[in-house]
């Protein structure tokens, strides 16, 4: 379990809890965060769970694959260097005390 903060499109900032083996994306829909979708379920066929992941973070992660960065060629609001997708993004200790930004739109 880890807890990070997901500041969603409106800039409210909330708490959430991702649970080890579950995605961010999934602990955030299951956890009614706006501005997340997540339409494929998580595997990776839609960029509705397009996410902003802090410095600390993003140097931590392992980088993205190939079925991520291709999808990542999708998303609808601004790609930046630090895009990923939530779904791809696994609860572990790594992630605690990060913060995760969602941009304005996913589709
Ligand atoms: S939930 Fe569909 S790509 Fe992440």
């Amino acid at each position: 379990m880890a807890l990070i903060n997901i500041v969603e499109p409106a800039g409210h900032s909330v708490a959430l809890d991702v649970p080890d083996g579950w995605s961010i994306m999934q602990a955030a829909t299951a956890g009614g965060v706006d501005g997340i979708l997540g339409e494929c379920g998580g595997s990776c066929a839609c960029a509705t769970c397009h996410c902003y992941v802090d410095e600390r973070l993003m140097a931590e992660l392992p980088p993205a694959q190939d079925n991520e960065l291709g999808m990542l060629e999708h998303v609808v609001a601004e790609r930046r260097p630090n895009s990923r997708l939530a779904c791809q993004i696994k609860g572990s200790a790594a992630l605690a005390g990060a913060t995760i930004t969602l941009p304005e739109c996913q589709e």
